[in-house]
């Protein structure tokens, strides 16, 4: 009598436990925007388990990375607003769990990354490309589990980690670009970047690898330390040398640096360009300290230089970054990991500045 009710028990057990688990396997948690008077916050929310269609994979990820855009859209001031009850982050990495009946680009177990901007491939971007930037209105990255084109993934280098790969999508490529495709760096090249936050230090590793002379500028003595160790050629504390552009210009023996990527804005446009060689190149990329610059007609046209406009970058783009990456076995600098639950402390992180490089949520 005893071991028949023992049995029941068991298996009653075993029941419990298998419909719990077909229950847990339904649903996916995920970090939403959600409304908070007239702002957003964050919150984290079981969603039913997204499937493939066809053309599509379903990916794990496993880890994602904030960019300076992420706080922006929550503290409601990114161009375009962000709507709430969608998913935050451009920036994920994980592994493929599900491919369509269509997909041949990928397999299941393939490590792979999201392009920031899902449907913008290669050549130049176009008004709907450019509709596709991942996290807050085209689907983010900060879900347990992610489904998305096939060909809006690539596949990440062999020597990163999760964690790493997941800095690349928006910060790496955009440093590229801004580097390489449009400011043709060449070994040699004086390089200077603004800050040890994500573009800028992606930047120095770059321009390190490819024999150029990176000088950057930080508001922190420990900082440009960290600086130095990854190959910098010279660092400038902007935060006590406010005329910090003319340390930088002797720092290449008067010639100036031939390329920027300008990501401070309106409080170092102007001091960047007076650091800036003749036929030199500006990356325009970011407003740190606000977008309101204008556009220094005469400077440029004096110094025969040249500014472009970087918005990111395409599939192919990232494809050549993880090339390179390869090539050089460069590995992207990863301060601060917290798990999924603590993502709002990811974001105050962010946020206090007290990080070098990229901050990552593990999933
Ligand atoms: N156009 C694009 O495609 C694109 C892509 C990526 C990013 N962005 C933009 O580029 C900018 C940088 O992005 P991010 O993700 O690299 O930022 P981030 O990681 O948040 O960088 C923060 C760091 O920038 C430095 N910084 C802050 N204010 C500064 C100033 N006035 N002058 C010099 N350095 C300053 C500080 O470095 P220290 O602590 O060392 O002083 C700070 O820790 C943002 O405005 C972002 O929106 C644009």
């Amino acid at each position: 009598m005893q071991r028949r009710s023992f049995t029941c028990f068991a298996l009653a057990g075993a029941l419990f436990a298998f419909l719990a688990t077909a229950e847990a396997a339904e649903t996916i948690r995920q970090w939403q925007f959600a409304r908070k008077g007239d702002g957003l916050e964050l919150a984290l929310r079981d969603v039913a388990a997204p499937t493939p269609a066809a053309h599509e994979v379903a990916v794990r990820v496993r880890a994602v990375s904030l960019n300076r855009r992420d706080l922006m859209m929550v503290a409601g001031n990114y161009g375009g607003g962000t709507q709430p009850n969608t998913v935050p982050l451009s920036d994920g990495a994980g592994e493929v769990i599900a491919v369509g009946s269509a997909v041949t680009r990928f397999k299941v177990g393939d490590r792979v990354a999201g392009i920031f901007f899902e449907d913008w491939l290669d050549g130049a971007p176009t008004a709907a490309s450019l509709a596709t930037a991942r996290g807050g209105n085209s689907g983010g990255m900060l879900s347990e589990v992610v489904v998305t084109d096939a060909e809006g993934l690539v596949s990440i280098p062999q020597h990163l980690s999760y964690e790493e790969a997941a800095t690349l999508p928006c910060a790496g490529v955009t440093a590229w670009v801004g580097l390489f495709k449009r400011g043709g760096l060449t070994r040699g090249d004086f390089v200077l970047l603004e800050g040890t936050g994500g573009v800028s230090v992606f930047g120095l590793q770059l321009a390190a690898a490819a024999g150029a002379k990176p000088i950057i500028t930080s508001s922190s003595d420990a900082k440009l330390a960290r600086a130095r160790e990854l190959g910098a050629f010279g660092t400038v504390n902007y935060r006590s040398n406010p005329e910090w552009q003319q340390q930088v210009r002797a720092l290449t023996g008067g010639a100036g640096v031939d390329q920027v990527l300008e990501v401070g804005g309106q409080d170092t446009l102007p001091r960047a360009l007076q650091a800036l060689a003749f036929g030199g190149h500006v990356a325009i990329i970011g407003g740190l300290s606000g977008f309101a610059s204008d556009v220094p007609v005469g400077t440029l046209m004096g110094l025969n230089a040249t500014a472009s406009g970087i918005y990111v970058g395409s599939r192919s783009d990232f494809e050549a970054l993880n090339a390179f990456l390869s090539e050089h076995q460069i590995k992207p600098i990863v301060d601060k990991v917290f798990e999924m639950e603590d993502a709002p402390a990811a974001f105050a992180a962010m946020d206090d500045g007290e990080f070098f490089g990229k901050v990552v949520i593990r999933l």
